[in-house]
């Protein structure tokens, strides 16, 4: 596999390539885009094998008998998580963003407060939003570059109209693997508060070397009755057009009141993404990610060491994920004046980071999972439209 070519992705309704100019203003001729979270590369040919027999057979029905979809779930989860999940508890949804909002549909109510640890990923806020729901920002606090929770803080904000919590686990944005005694302080903050936690690792296959995740219900067994896990293949594989996700609820009773919800809306997967995940999920597919994982891992250094050698500019080191989360305070400009450096100087589209809620203001976030190449670009395009800060 090679991660280096450059596949023109231009003409396939790509978001990422061909909504950049429409979004950004970025053309299309030169530009370079780094925003939404998907991968230039092509999932391992185990993926597409699964797909090319779909397409060789041409029937493309509905879907019967999911019990090896189910244990290449419990066979992934128990190899690279060493955690042993019940094949029963698994629920599949139109991908991860619909598993949020079919949790915050079936625990919570209207007017209900959500708790976020912000800056996080956008669509948790819009989800929460549409569901007439309040968001409850608690603010994760830049320590030296490096994000960390601050429970008393947390609280003192709580007004009891709080029902639940959504966690990122591994953290987008910033990158944070969370530790075990900053899992515990989550579930201690859920039991204090009697919230449900709903832990998003969707990020959890793409950890660098010298972190371990930890999943969330292995961190407590006393909160089980309040967890709703989630995890995807699509991340990982570079899969996210197939729209398939997993929420895998260890407790009866939540697993009930879900499965409920989901029959009453009618929800079922779709057959591609069953297959895709099946074939994923598969020692082929664990090799690929671990060759995957070192390729970002050389992206991520090559990015931060020319961002960080940028006076007034300063990447988050990241601990998973291939999203830097760049920080523009250092060179005192405008939010405006260095995000037009950055598309119109640079020619380079990235997530801003307002939208990531309080905390993201003075950040841009840049998708890394690109090859080598137009990483090497995009840094030296970013030093020369800040040259005048050297
Ligand atoms: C934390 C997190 N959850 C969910 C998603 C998207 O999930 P899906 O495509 O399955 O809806 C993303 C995409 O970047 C993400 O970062």
């Amino acid at each position: 596999m090679s991660f280096d070519e450059v596949i023109n992705r231009y003409g396939t309704h790509s978001v990422k390539w061909d909504m950049m100019e429409k979004l950004y203003g970025v053309p299309k001729e030169d530009g370079i885009s780094m925003w939404v979270a998907d991968m230039d590369f092509r999932p391992p040919q185990c993926v597409q094998d699964s797909i090319a027999k779909m397409l060789n057979h041409g029937i493309y029905g509905y879907f019967g008998d999911d019990s090896a979809y189910r244990q290449s779930i419990t066979w992934w989860m128990q190899t690279r998580h060493g955690w042993a999940v019940d094949p029963a508890s698994i629920f599949t949804t139109h991908g991860l963003v619909n598993g949020t909002a079919m949790c915050i549909d079936t625990y919570t109510q209207e007017g209900d407060g959500v708790v976020l640890f912000t800056p996080v990923y956008h669509a948790f806020h819009k989800v929460i939003k549409a569901a007439n729901r309040q968001i409850v920002e608690c603010q994760l606090v830049n320590s030296d570059g490096r994000y960390e929770m601050d429970f008393d803080a947390y609280d003192a904000q709580m007004t009891g109209t709080e029902k639940m919590v959504i966690l990122c686990s591994p953290h987008n944005p910033g990158g944070r693997v969370w530790t075990r005694d900053e899992l515990q302080g989550v579930a201690d903050f859920c039991k204090r508060h009697d919230l449900i936690l709903v832990s998003d690792e969707i990020h959890h296959d793409l950890v660098f070397p010298g972190n371990t995740h930890i999943p969330m219900t292995l961190v407590d067994p006393s909160i089980t009755d309040r967890l709703v896990m989630m995890t995807a293949t699509t991340k990982t594989f570079n899969i996210a057009g197939s729209h398939s996700g997993n929420v895998i609820i260890p407790d009866e009773t939540l697993r009930e009141k879900f499965g409920a919800r989901m029959m009453a809306l009618g929800l079922s997967p779709n057959s591609f993404g069953l297959f895709m995940a099946t074939a994923a999920y598969s020692p082929e597919g664990a090799a690929w990610v671990d060759e995957l994982v070192a390729y970002l891992d050389g992206n991520r250094k090559l990015f931060d060491e020319a961002i960080n050698s940028i006076p007034g500019l300063s990447s988050m080191n990241l601990e998973a994920t291939y999203l830097a989360w760049v920080d523009f305070s250092g060179t005192g400009m405008s939010r405006e004046e260095f995000t037009d450096r950055v598309q119109t100087q640079a020619r380079i589209a990235p997530n801003h980071g307002p939208t990531f809620g309080t905390g993201g203001e003075d950040f841009l976030r840049f998708n890394l999972a690109t090859p080598r190449s137009l990483v090497e670009q995009a840094c030296t395009r970013l030093t020369e439209a800040f040259s005048d800060l050297q």
